[in-house]
This record gives structure tokens, C-alpha cells and sequence, in this order.
């Protein structure tokens, strides 16, 4: 796929680079009319903070400044490109030329993709400090632009944005309904806006069931725990269990720990998730029937159920034209 550029696109944006070459992208007439406010400071990073920190997300932020890399696409694992063709049903050809943001973009897998895909403007935006993860990440890319902002109180112009998505992040908000709604009004008449959040069910039947029963009850343990001793937890305890998991019967001890075990995954992927799950401070699941309905609420049209994962929730929908 060819290497995008803000060029042509109507926005220019400069490069949004490291320490010392930065020119920030916000600072252009073109990038500034996105915004309704400006940020509370501009990092040399090139990161516009607009919260002074990542309250309840900090985990996140430690998780993704220390797996920076680990979910990056690679030609050989191309995970998130993947996913976001199902989680959003959005493709290349959607997003080329678009203005797209992305609500929770951590280290910036999904932003890596859609810049790829030619958004015109492919800005992320998380509460934590992951940003600087994401703008370390993608220091090469014209058309990305990276805040550190808050979902419920976003700093852009209403109708900004063609296309708005956020996967797997509105059920770590206090409200994942509420941060559904928040979004919709920066959707630009006749955009779309799709999101994935975790299922209430799972189609594998009663073993998922108990096993997620299993997991929130740990959870509701080790949420409270000091995250540095997490961030142990989780770099000690999965790799032994990811070699256990080749030995017949041993392999199920592991339903016992507060551990999330990938075998199709290097093992990096088990130490990365077991933090994300068991050191996150919110997380809720939700039926589709009920996200669809938050969609037909906000007034949306041609609302998609998608088929992505078992395990997820993703629906998009689009903004009436004006
Ligand atoms: C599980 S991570 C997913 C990140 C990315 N979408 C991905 O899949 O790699 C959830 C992200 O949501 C962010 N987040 C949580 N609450 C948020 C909020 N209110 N506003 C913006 N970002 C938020 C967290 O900081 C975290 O980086």
C-alpha cells in the first residue's frame, strides 16, 4: 500500500516528529480549524496535551510507553490492519483522503494502519500517557496527528471528522454509553463511526462463560494492586504458563492465575495482555442488541452489526447528510 501524505488532501500537515525537528502539527491554520480550544500545552514530542494527566487510564499509559511495540503491524503479522477491517468494517478505499479520528488510539496499531490506508488527517487521541508511545511510534507519518485528550471532553470542532472509530476502549471508560454519545457529535454529516467493545456473551457457550466469571472475579482483586507489581506479575508469571501450555493436562493450571495465555502469539503478546486485563481500572461488557440501540439513539442510520471476533461488540453506523 502506498506510503500516505498529508499532500493533496487539502491538509498539509508537517511532519510530527521527535525532540528537536518538531514543528507541531496543530500549528498550522489548516490543523488548528479542527479544534474548538487549544491545548493546555504542546510537548516536544509534538504531543498537544489537552488534560493535565491520564487519571484513571495512568495504566494504560505504563502499559503502552513500556509494550511499545509489541501489536505493531509487521508484513509478517499484520494483527491490526486485520482487525480494524473487521472491528470497523472501514477499508483503504473509505479512508483514503478522509479525516479520521481515533478515540483511545494507545500506542498507535490502528492510527499506523489508517495513515497506511491514506486518511488525509488520521488523528488519535487517549487519555494517558500511551501518546507519547503512539507519537515515538509514528514520527514519520505526515498525516498523524497525536493529543492527549479525554473522550468525554474532546477539544475539536463539532462535524470535524469524516470517519470516527474506537476499538476496544469505551468499555474501559466509566461510561461506555456515555463515551459512545460523546463521539457522535464530532461525526461530519454523512460520516460514519464505528466502534468495538467487549461482548456480554460469548458465542463459545458455558467454558467462556465460567472463564470470564474467573477473570472478573480476579480482577476485582488485582485492579486494586500497586500496577508495578503488575507490570511484574504480568512479565514473570505468562511466559512460564505459555510453555506449560504444551503439556498435556498442566496446561489448564493456568485458569488459576490472573494470567491471559495467547499460544498462536509470541509470548510477548501473553505478558502485554495479562497487564491489560488485570491492571485496567474499568471494564464493562455489552449485548449487541443494546449497542445497536445506542447507535438508532444518536439518530444514526445504515447501523451495521459486524461480523468481527468472537468476544467483541462492533457496530457502525453513519450521520444522516445534512
Ligand atoms: C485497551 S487500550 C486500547 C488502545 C488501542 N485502541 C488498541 O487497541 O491498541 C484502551 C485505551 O483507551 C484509553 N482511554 C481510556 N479512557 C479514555 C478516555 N476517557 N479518553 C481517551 N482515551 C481513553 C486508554 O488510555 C487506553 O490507551
Amino acid at each position: 500500500m502506498a506510503h500516505p501524505s498529508g499532500a493533496g488532501h487539502g491538509l498539509n500537515l508537517p511532519r510530527n516528529s521527535r525532540v528537536g525537528t518538531i514543528e507541531p502539527v496543530l500549528s498550522t491554520d489548516d490543523a488548528t480549524s479542527l479544534l474548538a480550544r487549544p491545548p493546555l500545552s504542546t510537548s516536544e514530542n509534538g504531543v498537544y496535551r489537552f488534560v493535565d494527566d491520564g487519571a484513571y487510564a495512568n495504566s494504560f499509559g505504563l502499559q503502552w510507553n513500556e509494550f511499545a511495540t509489541v501489536q505493531l503491524d509487521t508484513p509478517a503479522h499484520p494483527d491490526s490492519e486485520r482487525r480494524m477491517l473487521a472491528e470497523s468494517g472501514f477499508t483503504p478505499e473509505s479512508i483514503a483522503g478522509r479525516k479520521v479520528l481515533e478515540a483511545g488510539c494507545g500506542m498507535g496499531r490502528f492510527l499506523d494502519v489508517i495513515s497506511r490506508w491514506g486518511a488525509s488527517v488520521a488523528y488519535g487521541i487517549d487519555l494517558s500517557s500511551a501518546v507519547d508511545a503512539a507519537a515515538t511510534n509514528l514520527a514519520d507519518r505526515d498525516n498523524v496527528a497525536i493529543g492527549q485528550a479525554d473522550i468525554f471532553d474532546l477539544p475539536f470542532a463539532e462535524g470535524t471528522f469524516d470517519a470516527i472509530y474506537s476499538l476496544g476502549v469505551l468499555h474501559h471508560t466509566p461510561d461506555c454509553e456515555g463515551a459512545f454519545h460523546a463521539l457522535v457529535p464530532f461525526v461530519a454529516p454523512g460520516g460514519e463511526i464505528a466502534i468495538s467493545v467487549y461482548a456480554a456473551v460469548n458465542q463459545t457457550g458455558a467454558l467462556s462463560a465460567i472463564n470470564l466469571n474467573r477473570r472478573k472475579a480476579m480482577r476485582s482483586v488485582t485492579k486494586r494492586l500497586p500496577k508495578p507489581f503488575m507490570l511484574w506479575w504480568s512479565k514473570t508469571a505468562p511466559p512460564f504458563f505459555v510453555k506449560l501450555a504444551k503439556v498435556p493436562v498442566l496446561k489448564y493450571l493456568r485458569f488459576a492465575f490472573p494470567v491471559m495465555i495467547y499460544t498462536e502469539h509470541p509470548a510477548s503478546w501473553s505478558v502485554l495482555d495479562t497487564f491489560d486485563t488485570f491492571a485496567t481500572h474499568y471494564e464493562s461488557r455489552h449485548r449487541e442488541k443494546e449497542v445497536f440501540d445506542w447507535f438508532r439513539q444518536a439518530g444514526l442510520v445504515n447501523i451495521d452489526l459486524l461480523p468481527s471476533e468472537d468476544g467483541w461488540v462492533s457496530v457502525r453506523g453513519r450521520k444522516p447528510a445534512a
